[in-house]
């Protein structure tokens, strides 16, 4: 477990029932299934509650600042690990690495930090709840951007990472700025799996994970499209959670699967299989689910997928 990747050797873990199959027009089923975006972000439900606030100190209403188009604006990759600040040494051991950009204007002196992250923390992205007066099983799975003003260079310095790697002009970073608002109104679920048929390189991979490090991916992406140039001395690792699986099967989405009486057992199989990972336990506990769903997983064979 002390390698950049964790491999969580399960053979099957249901998705949040969002992602939908998508059919090619040859009628092949089309992997990795694309991300679904939507038109916008549903509110939350009141049952979700963050243990930690979603981005205190950013603008309630996400507004970005606007540089001058001669601004000169710096580009920072930002790196640490991510258990250590929230639960201490113990599982800093897995070494999963928060990645986030900084921004510093040359004409104002300010600098920003930008992120995207779980609105409910890990676990609810991870498991569902099972609530006793719902059949399916309910997700607090959302995730977003979250801009804010300042870079803390101790905390991304000390233990991970802290690295100028380009400078953009204002009107690219206005134009970067208009696209984190876009996608952050159109991709609001996160996903913490990167789901594939096994540990090759050649691997088929059946769903890509949706986290804070395939932001920062994408936002390089568009900056670079905006005619930035960004380049980093040190070779970055990024954490990505692994579960292989074979060829996942589409079932039905929620109101198929748990409202129809003709696949109760399938429902019911659904839910057993995710009261070992109630994320509502303490990360101790989940942890030690995780190794219990091993020993039982790895050796009975789901008929789900
Ligand atoms: C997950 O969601 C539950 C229910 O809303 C909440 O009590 C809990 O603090 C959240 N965070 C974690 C880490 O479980
Ligand atoms: C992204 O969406 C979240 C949730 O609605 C919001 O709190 C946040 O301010 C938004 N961030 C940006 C940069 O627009
Ligand atoms: C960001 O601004 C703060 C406050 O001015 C400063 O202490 C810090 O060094 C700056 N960080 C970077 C990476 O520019
Ligand atoms: C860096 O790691 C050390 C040792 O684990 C810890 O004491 C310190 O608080 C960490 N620093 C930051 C900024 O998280
Ligand atoms: C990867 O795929 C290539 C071509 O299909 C094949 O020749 C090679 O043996 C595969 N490698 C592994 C590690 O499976
Ligand atoms: C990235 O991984 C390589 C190989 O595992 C390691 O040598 C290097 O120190 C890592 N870099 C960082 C910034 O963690
Ligand atoms: C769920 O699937 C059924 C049948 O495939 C479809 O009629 C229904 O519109 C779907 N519901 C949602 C919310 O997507």
């Amino acid at each position: 477990m002390l390698h950049r990747e964790i491999f969580v050797c399960l053979k099957l873990l249901l998705l949040p029932l969002h992602v939908v199959a998508q059919l090619r027009t040859d009628g092949l089923q089309q992997w990795p299934v694309p991300y679904r975006r939507f038109d916008r972000r549903p509110p939350v439900d009141s049952y979700c509650e963050a243990f930690y606030p979603f981005c205190p100190t950013g603008d309630r209403d996400g507004r970005i600042p606007y540089m001058r188009d001669s601004d000169i604006v710096s580009v920072y990759r930002l790196q640490t690990p991510v258990w250590e600040f929230k639960y201490g040494d113990v599982l800093g051991k897995l070494h999963i690495m928060h990645d986030a950009i900084g921004f510093g204007s040359l004409e104002t002196g300010a600098n920003y930090t930008m992120e995207w992250y779980e609105l409910f923390q890990l676990g609810n992205c991870t498991f569902p709840h099972l609530r006793p007066e719902m059949f399916a099983p309910f997700w607090c799975n959302q995730g977003a951007a979250c801009f804010f003003e300042g870079i803390d260079d101790l905390h991304w310095s000390q233990n991970g990472t802290l690295e100028k790697i380009g400078e953009v002009t204002g009107s690219q970073f206005n134009a970067m700025a208009q696209w984190v608002q876009e996608d952050n109104k159109t991709g609001i679920y996160y996903e913490t799996w990167t789901v594939c048929s096994d540990p090759s390189p050649n691997a088929t991979v059946w769903f890509e994970s949706y986290d804070c490090s395939q932001f920062v991916h994408r936002t390089y992406r568009k900056l670079t499209e905006l005619g930035a140039k960004l380049s980093s001395r040190s070779q970055t690792n990024y954490t990505k959670i692994y579960l292989y699986s074979g060829e996942p099967r589409y079932l039905g989405n929620d109101s198929a699967i748990f409202g129809q009486p003709a696949l109760k057992n399938l429902a019911t199989d659904i839910r057993q299989f995710y009261h070992a990972f109630r994320p509502h336990q303490s990360i101790f506990d989940l942890a030690f689910s995780l190794l219990e769903a091993y020993k039982k997983e790895c050796l009975s064979l789901w008929r789900v997928w």
